[in-house]
């Protein structure tokens, strides 16, 4: 393990003002996003939109520290036979890669479950080394319902993040550490606090537990929320409240940043909850993005599969990037959002 390396790397991925993208997209999750905007999902869909992203040099060089990957985006080439990992060098950010095979039902347990792909790890992991990938992700899967999470599903979780944290980092790769609790339910932002907080606080456990080198990691949690259903939303600043208080509580201070999930929230208040989270400080770890559909969806709007529709594409994330790198700054307003739009 070259621990020098993981910290240069973990710190690189939340550089002041830079975030990641998240584009590792299952080909089931593809498909439903091209479903929406009319495309059909095929290899040279999934590749043309993916390589007008990491074409976008300006917003990737100011503010895209890193892309997460899909096994078969890591592998494609651009139109013109550029490999898309180079095109993601080029602008200075770090390639990574989704490692999980998926959340699959815990059997026993009713609505709840368990994230696989341990098997294998380390030898996928070394070929992932190969093709360019320095940092990987694994997402944990909590929701929230009247008798769920259990006991036995959070540890079960928590058990193999830490296991395959200890993988990345045996292989000089940082974990992305993403126990992401859900916002799909009508309950309450205290509650999403609650099993937050018995989330982290279990993850860290088990981190601790597999040796894993919390200098050598970004955590990637939910921010706290209301549920999408509940008829009370949260301001920016209750969200920013809640949430920094949970992470004093529950994150300790070696881990250099926590990049946010946007879970579902719109693109707007996923920008305006972590310009208030950032604007919290001082904090004792660097906060910014780690988004996906947050990102993305305007740029998919704008695209529409039409080759003529690449420019346009490109703005619509650019402006997303831009917005969201202020923010992690504490630097976002409604003012510079609607001016750029
Ligand atoms: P969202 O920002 O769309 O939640 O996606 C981030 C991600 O990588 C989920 O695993």
């Amino acid at each position: 393990m070259n621990k020098d390396q993981l910290a240069r790397i973990a710190q690189a991925m939340v550089a002041p003002g830079k975030g990641i993208l998240a584009a590792d997209e299952s080909s089931a999750t593809i498909k439903k996003r091209f479903e929406a905007i009319g495309v059909e999902s095929t290899p040279e869909t999934r590749r043309d939109y993916r390589e007008l992203l990491f074409r976008a040099s300006g917003a990737m060089q100011r503010h895209i520290s890193g892309v997460i990957l899909y096994d078969e985006t890591i592998r494609q080439l651009a139109a013109d036979g550029t490999p898309l990992v180079k095109l993601i060098e080029q602008t200075g950010a770090i390639p990574g890669i989704k490692v999980d095979t998926g959340a699959k039902p815990l059997p026993g347990f009713p609505g709840e479950t368990i994230t696989e792909g341990l098997d294998g790890l380390g030898a996928r992991l070394k070929e992932y080394y190969s093709l360019g990938a320095r940092f990987a992700k694994w997402r944990a899967v909590i929701d929230i319902g009247d008798a769920i999470p259990t006991r036995a599903a959070i540890d079960a979780n928590a058990q193999a993040l830490a296991r395959y944290a200890a993988h990345c980092q045996a292989a000089d790769i940082v974990p992305i550490v993403e126990p992401e609790v859900l916002m799909d339910g009508g309950h309450a932002l205290q509650r999403c606090y609650e099993v937050s907080e018995a989330v982290l606080r279990a993850v860290f456990a088990e981190l601790h537990a597999m040796r894993v080198l919390l200098e050598g990691i970004v955590l990637k949690p939910n921010m706290v929320v209301p549920g999408m259903k509940a008829p009370k939303q949260a301001t920016p600043d209750e969200v920013a409240a809640a949430s920094v208080r949970l992470f004093k509580n529950c994150v300790p201070v070696a881990v250099p940043g926590i990049a946010f999930l946007s879970g579902g929230q719109s693109d707007v208040t996923a920008t305006a909850n972590l310009d208030a989270i950032a604007r919290s400080g001082p904090l004792p770890w660097a906060v910014t993005f780690s988004y996906g559909r947050a990102l993305q969806a305007a740029p998919q709007k704008a695209w529409s599969g039409k080759p003529g529709n690449v420019g346009a594409a490109q703005a619509a994330f650019s402006h997303r990037a831009r917005m969201n790198g202020l923010a992690a700054l504490g630097e976002w307003s409604e003012t510079l959002e609607k001016a750029a739009a």
